[in-house]
């Protein structure tokens, strides 16, 4: 049978005991049918479906269905969704000037937890969650709009003006044109890059519990709406633990930058006394092999050699920490593998997308992910979350001024 041994202890409530577990390391915070994952196997599976096999087969809209429905679309399934998600892909123009107000020089993980939670202000016929087709259109919306306004964030930040969607591409193609077209000379997506882009997003597409989804559930649990709920998803994603690594790894790789520095870098690893972490090693549930950084390695060889770089120095210094960590007793007793967010950097470097905006690609393939998991909950009973706490500060005392 597919989980763990599970003890319920839902009823202690009521004896008057609460369990205490900082982390979350031994509990469910719900039932869930949407992703499996076993960490000691190395195993991901969205409704049953092995992820290497999602993203050879499938392309990014047929896992967005299959997360939110359940099943793999038939062939007008597909279809009818295309065309349903591809209505959706412009934002309404007055955000426009709501870009306007962020400094230039704003982080992109700073303006899209702004825009997303301001859509809200935008599209008020999603904000009655009590009707399931409200929130279908919600879901729409937020999968359509999140390349869009991604793309807005790099234009913003760079001074250049915003490119609209074209509807004709593929998502990830869209995505592509939309960052790096100009009003002067339209970008050529290659069909290997758009592809790449594609399986980049369903590698992120869900990852069960994780901060980010479990954030979006707890905020959901008050019955906020869902533009609110995946921007505090968007604002949790954001942290260098969680995907904001994909950054991190980046910036680490930079700034070892010679394969001379690694063995510092290594020891700095591991020194308890320093806080300094192998950034894209470890995952608090993967103790094997994380299977989307294996597609992902793939996929960042197919990229590199469609861009002909297999010298770059930062890629380098990436191959020789993944050989380093797989040997050193440290890594290997400690089980620290490279998980998804090593190799999807050196990708999106590849690709020539910039660093700051390696975070908020990956918000955009979680979205699927994160509204899939909110609609699970608002469709069914669901009370509002509510963590207890062990007080540790002062007892009771008499203010006498
Ligand atoms: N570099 C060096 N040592 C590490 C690393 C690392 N990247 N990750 C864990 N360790 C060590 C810890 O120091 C600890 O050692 P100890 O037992 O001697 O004290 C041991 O491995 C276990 O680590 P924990 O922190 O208990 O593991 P946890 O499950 O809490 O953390 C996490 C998982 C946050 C991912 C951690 O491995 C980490 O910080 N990795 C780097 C950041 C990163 O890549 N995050 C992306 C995660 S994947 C994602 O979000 C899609």
């Amino acid at each position: 049978t597919l989980g763990p041994d599970v003890i319920d202890v839902s009823s202690l409530t009521a004896k008057g005991y609460f369990t205490y577990d900082p982390g979350f390391m031994s509990t469910a915070s719900c039932e869930s049918e949407i992703t499996y994952i076993d960490g000691d196997k190395g195993i991901l599976l969205h409704r049953g479906y092995p992820i290497d096999q999602l993203a050879e087969q499938c392309d990014y809209l047929e896992v967005c269905y299959l997360l939110l429905h359940g099943e793999i679309p038939t062939a007008p399934e597909k279809a009818k969704f295309q065309k349903i998600v591809m209505h959706h892909t412009m934002v309404h123009e007055q955000l426009h000037e709501f870009f306007q107000a962020f400094r230039r020089d704003s982080h992109p993980m700073a303006i899209m937890v702004g825009v997303v939670g301001a859509l809200s202000a935008f599209y008020h016929d999603s904000l009655d969650i009590s009707d399931e087709r409200h929130r279908e259109v919600a879901a729409h919306r937020l999968i359509s709009k999140m390349p869009t306004l991604a793309a807005m964030a790099y234009k913003y930040s760079i001074g250049q003006p915003f490119i609209y969607p074209r509807n004709d591409l593929s998502y990830g193609g869209n995505f592509l044109h939309m960052m790096f077209s100009t009003p002067c000379e339209p970008y050529v997506v290659s069909p290997t890059l758009a592809r790449a882009m594609d399986k980049i997003f369903i590698l992120h597409a869900d990852h069960e519990q994780n901060a980010s989804t479990s954030t979006v559930r707890l905020a959901g649990s008050s019955g906020a709406n869902p533009f609110a709920c995946i921007a505090s998803g968007i604002a949790a994603l954001w942290g260098p633990a969680h995907g904001g690594a994909n950054e991190a790894v980046l910036t680490m790789l930079e700034e070892i930058g010679d394969e001379s520095n690694i063995d510092d870098f290594i020891k700095r690893a591991k020194d308890k006394d320093d806080p300094f972490r192998l950034m894209g090693f470890g995952h608090r549930v993967y103790k094997n092999y994380d299977p989307r950084a294996t597609v992902m390695k793939q996929a960042c060889d197919e990229v590199l050699a469609e861009l002909g770089i297999a010298d770059d120095p930062l890629l380098k210094i990436a191959a020789r920490l993944e050989q380093i960590a797989l040997e050193d007793p440290y890594f290997v007793e400690r089980k620290l593998y490279p998980n998804v967010d090593f190799y999807s950097g050196i990708i999106f470097k590849a690709m020539g997308i910039p660093t700051e905006m390696f975070t908020v690609l990956f918000a955009v393939g979680r979205t699927p992910g994160w509204i899939a998991h909110w609609k699970e909950m608002v469709s069914g009973p669901y009370r509002i979350g509510r963590p207890r706490q062990l007080y540790t500060g002062k007892v009771a005392r008499n203010l006498k001024k």
